[in-house]
């Protein structure tokens, strides 16, 4: 049984938003090597986080649907990689519950992210914010997942994972997977194009410093023109040239290029130059891509076929999880 023996990825992305250049550069990317190279994927748009912010209604559905729609035309393979919606599979919320009770207080307030959280929306610091790490470790476990790709920040988030899962086998007896976190190294952080020491951000407002997938060609073309660089106008990789370190590093994901080979390539040029060669890169990179995803949002019978069928499945498989679960802590079974 060859497929019993590949390991298990999963991840999961909020969709709060149109998704960034960030996003697609920094995970979404790797999502597609990881469908490559073998593994057994399992993706998913984690819409129950979502409302640990309150979304407007229209816009949540809105983000669900296209985000769903890009992954796909990013060329998320259904015949490969199994790929949801959370909220479509009722065991996360299920196992949720359960993993709540073996999760302490104090572990959930020592979480950065809940920290960070609840000084941002401080009018709405709610329990599903602070339980937020019981239902990724859900999310998790779940599916037996054996590598999570996240982004630095989640990192604390999969520990805590792991940290339940052990627990959970060690009061019973072997029934999650403990999970590890593959944090990508390139790539990984886009850095904003109007304020290089901070991350590409849809809600950093400051719309010049951020790049969406969906951004038309003159849009693209427009912002790296305008992105923040420094007086040197040479293209040198350095920390002490973060503008220009992360246009060459967006450069360098999409084209493969190393560092030495972009130096070389625009030796002599300055930034007139390398500038809308970057955002040429992205609009090439992005066009087909956008191409594919209007045509996927015109067949809502498609999308909506795709949507049910992986729900499906990803359902059966949870639900194994949350039934070995629930028989171990002694819940009386409905025969
Ligand atoms: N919390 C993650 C984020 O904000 C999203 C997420 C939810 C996730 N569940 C997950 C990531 C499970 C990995 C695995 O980016």
């Amino acid at each position: 049984m060859e497929s019993n023996e590949k390991k298990r990825i999963l991840s999961m992305y909020q969709c709060t938003g149109t998704f960034t250049l960030g996003n697609y550069l920094g995970a979404f990317k790797n999502a597609l090597r990881f469908q490559e190279e073998g593994y057994q994927c399992a993706y998913a748009l984690a819409d129950l986080h979502a409302i640990t912010v309150r979304q407007e209604p229209a816009q949540l559905r809105k983000y669900t649907q296209d985000a769903y729609a890009f992954l796909l035309a990013m060329g998320i393979d259904l015949s490969k990689t199994l790929f949801f919606i959370q909220s479509h599979v009722p065991q996360h919320a299920q196992l949720a519950w359960i993993l709540n009770c073996y999760t302490q207080f104090g572990e959930l307030s020592r979480m950065t992210q809940f920290k960070d959280k609840s000084a941002k929306h401080a009018d709405n610091i709610n329990a599903g914010l602070f339980t937020y790490p019981c239902l990724m470790a859900a999310d998790i476990l779940l599916y037996q997942a054996d590598f999570v790709p996240v982004g630095a920040d989640q990192k604390q988030h999969v520990e805590i994972a792991r940290d339940i899962a052990e627990r959970f086998n060690g009061i019973y007896s072997p029934t999650f997977t403990v999970p590890e976190p593959i944090i990508p190294q390139h790539g990984a952080r886009v850095m904003s194009l109007q304020d290089p020491t901070r991350k590409m951000s849809k809600s950093d407002g400051n719309n010049n410093g951020c790049i969406s997938v969906l951004d038309d060609p003159d849009t693209i073309m427009r912002k790296f023109k305008r992105a923040i660089t420094d007086s040197e106008a040479c293209v040198r990789y350095s920390d002490d040239k973060p503008g220009v370190k992360n246009l060459m590093e967006i450069y360098s994901c999409i084209t493969g290029k190393s560092m030495e080979e972009i130096e070389g390539e625009f030796a002599g040029k300055g930034y007139g130059d390398f500038k809308p060669a970057v955002a040429e890169a992205v609009i090439g990179e992005l066009r087909p891509i956008q191409e594919r995803f209007k045509e996927i949002l015109q067949d809502k019978d498609y999308l909506q076929r795709c949507c049910r069928e992986n729900a499906e499945k990803a359902g059966s498989i949870a639900q194994r999880t949350v039934s070995k679960a629930m028989k171990k802590i002694g819940f009386l079974p409905m025969k």
